[in-house]
């Protein structure tokens, strides 16, 4: 008896052809689509909790009511999503992901597909490049940057703190992304192993802080060992001096992680290694094609410099893997990371760059900077506005000028109001306790009109706030 499990080509063919259409249809008017809509999204959400059938459903009816669960929510494939860290999702990134989920081969022990995951190996070789890495260096592909700094973290303690690691301290900021402080719980660090470092105007670490901190631990008899320096914060896009850091770090026998999860990518535009001098002497870096190359979300990177610190960390073996056990030197990605098996995201990086090369994604980075350069421009000659600084990367920082009593308040009118307009979606923050808005450009889709009606919105709202 013919199971629906496996259904025949032609059946298949319809079946992809009806989602390619969905698909088709989703994006084809993704610009005039609302910036955010979710009103209305919890009677859809609630429409969806029911029992699993019994029995099977049409595809048909099946993507008629996932049209409205993906209509109400934020935007995030759209054009106007300013907030938080926007990145787009490469359509032909989906691609990849079609076929490598339809073929299912197993990339996470290099002997049951070589040359798929040499593919994946290839690309992560191409991220170690862009950042200037050397030809010894490694990496491997993860869920995100959260998941790529917990590994990371893992690796650092590895290599620097004895089996008893409890007196090891981590050196951060505020403007740390606060999944470096969850990692390093998820490692086993106890709270107060998280040491937060003072910031200079500009929100980077100061260096001479980071040494007296270190010096001052050690005296009491802890184990400084590893710094994380932000290249691209999420507040403000702030780039921590990473060369002083790397001074300090030397001194003290420190590792030097780099969250570069949002900025990193920026390192690719012509003159973008003077964005994040010295990222390329850092021990690890985490990167997130997800944000800075603007691929579906699920996909991290994490480089490593010393192949055996990554390998050390992650290594186990097992009797029912004896088979596919490698001789050193072609360690598996499951030897190198917290995941046996997984998908082949490897493509869903490969085949966008080599379909589409390097050269747009360096373009696309540019336009970004050259954005947020616009917009903080507009909006700093705007007396209503205090701009928190220069953009470092492609983040503009604002606040509302007026009495603080107030400023949270008026502040997040302002957002409501903008957002509530449609074009864009932008997201607040906090910034030494106070309340700011902030525009992110970062989507492959997002260019000049939408940040200049960003721009409008935010100037015409703000003025008929005050009136
Ligand atoms: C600087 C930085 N680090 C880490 C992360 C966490 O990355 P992910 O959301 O991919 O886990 C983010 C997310 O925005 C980030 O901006």
């Amino acid at each position: 008896m013919a199971s629906p499990l496996e259904p025949g080509a032609e059946k298949l063919r319809e079946l992809t052809e009806a989602c390619a259409r969905f698909v088709l249809a989703q994006l084809a008017d993704l610009d005039r689509q609302p910036a955010a809509d979710v009103e209305g999204a919890a009677e859809v959400a609630a429409s969806f909790v029911e029992a699993a059938p019994e029995e099977g459903q049409t595809l048909e009816a099946l993507l008629r009511r996932l049209g409205p669960a993906i209509a109400k929510s934020y935007n995030t494939a759209g054009p106007g999503y300013l907030a938080f860290i926007p990145g787009g999702g490469l359509p032909t990134s989906a691609l990849a992901d079609f076929i490598a989920c339809a073929v299912n081969r197993y990339v996470a022990v290099v002997q049951a597909a070589p040359a798929l995951a040499r593919i994946e190996e290839t690309a992560v070789r191409w991220l170690a490049d862009l950042m200037g890495y050397p030809a010894s260096a490694t990496g491997i592909l993860t869920s995100g940057g959260s998941l790529s700094n917990f590994s990371a973290i893992v690796t650092a303690r590895e290599a620097k703190l004895p089996q008893d690691f409890s007196r090891g301290r981590i050196y951060v900021t505020d403007e740390t992304h606060h999944c470096v402080k969850k990692a390093a719980r998820l490692a086993g660090f106890p709270r107060d192993a998280i040491r937060v470092v003072p910031v200079d105007a500009r929100r980077r670490l100061v260096p001479s802080a980071l040494a007296d901190a270190v010096r001052g631990d050690r005296e009491r008899g802890f184990a400084p060992f590893l710094v994380v320096a932000s290249v691209g914060t999420t507040n403000t896009g702030a780039v921590d001096p990473i060369e002083e850091i790397r001074e300090v770090a030397r001194a003290h026998g420190l590792w030097v992680h780099a969250d570069a999860a949002y900025g990193g990518f920026f390192r690719m535009v012509p003159g973008g290694e003077r964005l994040m001098p010295g990222i390329d002497g850092c021990d690890s870096i985490t990167l997130d094609p997800h944000k800075g190359l603007f691929l579906p979300y699920g996909i991290g990177c994490l480089l490593v410099r010393d192949r055996k610190a990554l390998l050390h960390a992650h290594r186990e073996s097992a009797g029912y893997l004896q088979d596919v056990e490698g001789a050193a030197g072609t360690e598996s990605f499951a030897d190198l990371s917290p995941e046996l098996s997984r998908d082949f995201r490897g493509l869903r990086l490969w085949l966008p760059l080599q379909l589409h090369g390097l050269r747009p994604f360096r373009e696309q980075l540019r336009e970004k900077l050259d954005l947020a350069r616009l917009a903080y421009d507009e909006l700093r000659q705007d007396p209503r506005f205090e701009m928190l600084d220069e953009p470092q990367l492609s983040v503009v920082a604002f606040r509302l000028r007026g009495p603080a009593a107030d400023a949270e308040a008026r502040g997040a009118e302002l957002l409501r109001r903008v957002n509530a307009r449609g074009r864009v979606f932008l997201s607040s923050t906090r910034v030494d306790g106070r309340y700011v808005l902030r525009i992110c450009v970062l989507s492959f889709r997002t260019h000049e009109d939408r940040v200049r009606d960003a721009v409008t919105a935010l100037r015409e709202e703000a003025r008929s706030l005050s009136a």
